[in-house]
């Protein structure tokens, strides 16, 4: 197994160092446009290995994609992250073109990899990569629902005073503040959450869940990665070891949820092929209406994306 993620940048690197560090394939190539960068973080990397006891090969690239040939999987992390006071929405102009070209130079030496999009506005950029690849829209998707839903379970674990391990959560929609948590659908063990937690609070987590990349940014100047970077290595691990794991993922909708021609997150199951089901859940009328919100704010990004021509 083979396994490149593209862009060593904080994300990035924390996706490789999971994958490697949890022995998901033989080699782990890290590649980046800044001269040396991804050999340093590479190397630096690949030392922790006696120390954590893994023997999955990490080899840093500068920009020669030969060294991502043959890949299983390709995990796109390049771009610009956010500074404070932006919404990934203003990446849209620089992270496209970017995209599009390491989608361009990545499929070109492994034509049957799967292609995990995280760079931002996540929906969109996994729409473009979509469009630059050709390939079948089962191995073109994005990351964004677990890192939502890691969020939301870990406000819930503090809240509740409990193990995060026991929280079950769903959440839809495109990876921006319209994102739809779903409390009905939202257990501790079983346990529907409303059981534990008053409506009041658990509004007060939901809406801090949507905004919950802003909040790091505000902190700490730039984008979130540790969660991130594990997130993504999440679905890189249930499509290696064929999981069949249920998460929610940005894919392409055609007609899903009422939804056509469009990336936007919902729940799938995930293993060797990629996206092997797209899940639809009886949403009832309040659910259905967020989510058209969230399709109406991805759809705004898309056009911007379509009016720059880019695949013309
Ligand atoms: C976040 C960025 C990575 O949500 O989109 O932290």
């Amino acid at each position: 197994m083979k396994i490149s993620v593209i862009g060593a940048g904080n994300v990035g690197a924390t996706c490789a160092e999971y994958c490697a560090h949890h022995e998901l394939a033989e080699q782990v190539v890290l590649l980046d446009i800044k001269e040396g960068f991804a050999e340093g973080k590479a190397l630096d990397l690949w030392q922790t290995a006696p120390i954590n006891n893994y023997d999955s090969r990490i080899i840093g690239s500068t920009n020669d994609y030969e060294a991502t040939k043959d890949s299983d999987v390709v995990v796109i992390t390049s771009g610009l992250p956010r500074k404070p006071g932006m919404s990934r929405d203003d990446l849209i102009a620089t992270n496209a073109g970017i995209v599009k070209s390491v989608t361009e130079n990545a499929i070109h030496y492994s034509p049957n990899a799967i292609f995990i999009i995280v760079s931002n506005p996540l929906d969109v950029m996994t729409y473009c990569a979509f469009l630059t690849a050709k390939i079948d829209s089962r191995r073109v998707f994005g990351m964004a629902g677990i890192l939502d839903t890691a969020r939301y379970k870990a406000f819930l674990a503090t809240e509740l005073n409990c193990s995060p391990k026991d929280i079950q959560a769903v959440l839809m929609g495109g990876h921006g503040d319209t994102m739809v948590p779903l409390p009905r659908y939202t257990t501790v063990s079983g346990i529907p959450v409303t059981e534990l937690i008053d409506a009041e609070k658990l509004d007060a987590i939901i809406e801090r869940t949507k905004v919950g990349g802003g909040e790091i940014v505000k902190l700490l100047g730039t984008s979130a990665w540790y969660a991130p970077g594990a997130a993504a290595a999440q679905m890189v691990e249930a499509i290696v070891r064929n999981q069949k794991r249920i998460f929610p993922c940005c894919v392409w909708l055609q007609g899903e949820y009422g939804i056509k021609d469009l990336y936007i997150g919902v729940p799938v199951k995930l293993g060797r092929e990629g996206v092997e089901e797209i899940i639809e859940l009886q949403l009832n009328e309040d659910e259905k209406a967020l989510l058209r919100d969230s399709e109406k704010a991805v759809r705004e990004v898309k056009d911007a994306l379509d009016a720059m021509n880019l695949f013309a």
